[in-house]
C-alpha cells in the first residue's frame, strides 16, 4: 500500500463522480475522499439526510452513502480548499456536444475541463497527480498538462508546484454503476509516468484483481474509451436495423438475438433491441469520434461510425410512425399511456432517453399521454417535453396533454394504446387483464422493449404489438 497518496479530491458530482468516489471510499478507508462542485443544490443532496433524495438513484448507492458519508467520504463546494489539501484529483465533470462554434454539434465542449485544469493549476500545492475520469477526445491530456504546466510560471519564489497527467476512463453503465464498480470488467490507466500509474494502480489493488487493472500509453487509454462506446453502440444499431427486417420476415428478433449470440466470436451481451440507446454518452461520443476522424482527414471511417447514429434516430421514428398508422392513421385526441421514460431500466436518469422523442412526436401528432416511471420526477418529465418540443417550434400545451401518474394502473383508464418505453421489472408482471378492461376498444399494447410474451395474452382482447416481432390481433 502505497502512504503517498492521503486524499483524493474529485471534480464533478455527478452520475460518474458520485458513485466512484463512494466506491472508493468504501474499499479505501485509510483514504480521505472529498467530492466537490459547483452546483450547490447538487452537493446539498448529496449530503441530505434522507438518503431517498440522493441526486443519483442506483442500486447500492444509499448503503454505500450512509457506511462512507462524513467519515471519509465527504460533499462539498469548498473547491480551491479540497485541491489544496489533495494528492491526486480526479476530473469528472461533464464533457458536452458543443453548441455553438467550431466543431458545434460533433465536438466535446471541453469547457468545464479546462476550468477544472485551471482550478487545480490555482489551488494545488506540492505535487498532484490529475486523473481524467470524464470521456474526452484523444490528446486532451496534452491540453490539461499545458494548463497546468504554465501555471508554474507564474509563481515567484512561491512554494513548488508539480504536475503528473494521467487518463483512467470509466466504464460503468448507470443502472449497475455500483456492481460495475466493485466488480469492473477491467481498470484502464493511461501515462508516461510509471510512479503516477503505480499510485493509481495501489488504490484500485485495494479490490481489483491486478489482472484486471491495464495499464498503456496515454492516447491509448483515452481513444480506448471512445472506442468501447462505438462499438457497444453499433451492437445495438445492429440489432436494431435486423429487428425491422424480423418483423418484415416472421422472424423473431429475440430468438435471433440468441442464435447469434451463442457464437463466442459475438457474445450474447447488448444484443437486445429497442426504442433506440439513449444515456448521456453513446450519441456524444460517437459525434465526437466522427469529429476526431474529419480531422483527421478520415472520411470513410466518420461516416461508417455517424450511421450508428442514423440508425438510431430511424428506429426510433419508426416506431412513433408504427404506432400512428396502427391507430388508423392518427392519434389526435387519442389517450396513450406510456410506461416507463428513463433511457433504462433502475436509473432516473433521462439524458437521451427515446421517451423524449417519441413521446414528444405523439404529443405533436395531437395525442393526450399519461406517463409513469417508478424513478423519474414529474418536473424532469415535462421538462425533457417541453425543451424538446421547443426545437421542433411547436407550441404544444404540456399542462393539458401530459398527465403524470404514481402507479401504472393509472394510466389505462379510456386509453387507446399503451407503450413501453423502458424495461422496468415491474412493467414484466403487469396483469393484463385488469388494465385491459380499463382501455378504449380496440386497444394496442406497444412492447418496445421486447419484454412481454404473446402467450400471456391470450385470454385478453388486446392487440399487441412487439419489437421485432410484429402484430398480434
Ligand atoms: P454529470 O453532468 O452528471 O456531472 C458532472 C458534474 O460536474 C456536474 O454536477 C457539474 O456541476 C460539475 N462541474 C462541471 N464543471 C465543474 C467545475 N469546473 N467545478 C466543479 N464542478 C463542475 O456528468 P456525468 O454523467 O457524471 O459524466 C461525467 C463524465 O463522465 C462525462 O465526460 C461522461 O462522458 C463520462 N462518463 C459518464 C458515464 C455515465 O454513466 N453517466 C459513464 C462513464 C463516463
Ligand atoms: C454506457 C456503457 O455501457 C458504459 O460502459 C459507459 O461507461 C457509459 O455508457 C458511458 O460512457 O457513459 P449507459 O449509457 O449508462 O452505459 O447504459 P447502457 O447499458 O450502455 O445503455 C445505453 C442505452 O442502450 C440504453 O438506452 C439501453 O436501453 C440501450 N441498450 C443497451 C439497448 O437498447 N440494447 C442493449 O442490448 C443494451
Amino acid at each position: 500500500m502505497s502512504d503517498k497518496i492521503k486524499t483524493i479530491c474529485c471534480i464533478g458530482a455527478g452520475y460518474v463522480g458520485g458513485p466512484t468516489m463512494a466506491v472508493i471510499a468504501y474499499k479505501c478507508k485509510h483514504l480521505k475522499v472529498i467530492v466537490v462542485d459547483l452546483n450547490k443544490k447538487r452537493i446539498d443532496s448529496w449530503n441530505d439526510k434522507d438518503l431517498t433524495k440522493l441526486p443519483v438513484y442506483e442500486p447500492g448507492l444509499e448503503d454505500l452513502i450512509k457506511k462512507c458519508r462524513n467519515k471519509n467520504l465527504f460533499f462539498s463546494t469548498e473547491v480551491a480548499q479540497s485541491i489544496s489539501e489533495s494528492d491526486m484529483i480526479f476530473i469528472s465533470v461533464n464533457t458536452p456536444t458543443k453548441e455553438s462554434g467550431l466543431g458545434a454539434g460533433e465536438a466535446s465542449d471541453l469547457k468545464y475541463v479546462e476550468s477544472s485544469a485551471r482550478t487545480i493549476a490555482e489551488f494545488a500545492t506540492g505535487h498532484t497527480i490529475v486523473v481524467e475520469k470524464s470521456t474526452i477526445p484523444v490528446k486532451t491530456a496534452e491540453v490539461i498538462e499545458t494548463i497546468l504546466n504554465s501555471s508554474q510560471k507564474n509563481i515567484e519564489n512561491k512554494e513548488k508546484k508539480s504536475f503528473t497527467v494521467l487518463s483512467s476512463p470509466e466504464f460503468l453503465a448507470e443502472g449497475t454503476a455500483i456492481n460495475d464498480l466493485l466488480n469492473p470488467s477491467r481498470v484502464l490507466i493511461g501515462g508516461e509516468s510509471p510512479n503516477a500509474i503505480n499510485e493509481l494502480v495501489e488504490i484500485y489493488k485495494n479490490w481489483v484483481e491486478e489482472r484486471k487493472i491495464i495499464t498503456t500509453n496515454t492516447w491509448s487509454s483515452e481513444l480506448s474509451k471512445l472506442t468501447a462506446n462505438a462499438f457497444l453502440a453499433q451492437r445495438i444499431s445492429s440489432i436494431n436495423s435486423i429487428s425491422a427486417l424480423c418483423e418484415k420476415t416472421g422472424a423473431d428478433i429475440s430468438e435471433v438475438a440468441v442464435a447469434v449470440g451463442m457464437d463466442y466470436r459475438i457474445g450474447q451481451h447488448f444484443l437486445k433491441s429497442g426504442p433506440g440507446f439513449g444515456g448521456s454518452c453513446f450519441k456524444k461520443d460517437i459525434l465526437n469520434l466522427v469529429y476526431i476522424c474529419k480531422l483527421y482527414g478520415l472520411d470513410e471511417v466518420a461516416n461508417y461510425w455517424n450511421q450508428v447514429l442514423r440508425i438510431n434516430s430511424w428506429q426510433q421514428n419508426r416506431l412513433t410512425n408504427i404506432i400512428v398508422k396502427k391507430l388508423f392513421g392518427t392519434v389526435s385526441n387519442k389517450k396513450i399511456g406510456i410506461l416507463g421514460f428513463s433511457f433504462k431500466a433502475n436509473t432516473n436518469d433521462t439524458r437521451e432517453s427515446p421517451a423524449i422523442k417519441i413521446c414528444s412526436d405523439l404529443l405533436i401528432e395531437g395525442a393526450s399521454l399519461s406517463i409513469y416511471d417508478p424513478k423519474v420526477q414529474a418536473k424532469d418529465i415535462h421538462k425533457n417535453l417541453k425543451d424538446f418540443i421547443s426545437t421542433k417550434n411547436d407550441l404544444i400545451d404540456l399542462e393539458k396533454n401530459v398527465f403524470l401518474t404514481s402507479s401504472y394502473k393509472d394510466l389505462s383508464e379510456g386509453a387507446d394504446a399503451i407503450l413501453i418505453l423502458t424495461e422496468w421489472e415491474e412493467f414484466k408482471r403487469i396483469e393484463w387483464i385488469d388494465i385491459s378492461k380499463k382501455m378504449r376498444k380496440p386497444a394496442w399494447i406497444f412492447d418496445c422493449r421486447d419484454i412481454l410474451n404473446f402467450n400471456d395474452f391470450e385470454e385478453s382482447d388486446l392487440n399487441i404489438w412487439k419489437l421485432g416481432l410484429g402484430s398480434k390481433i
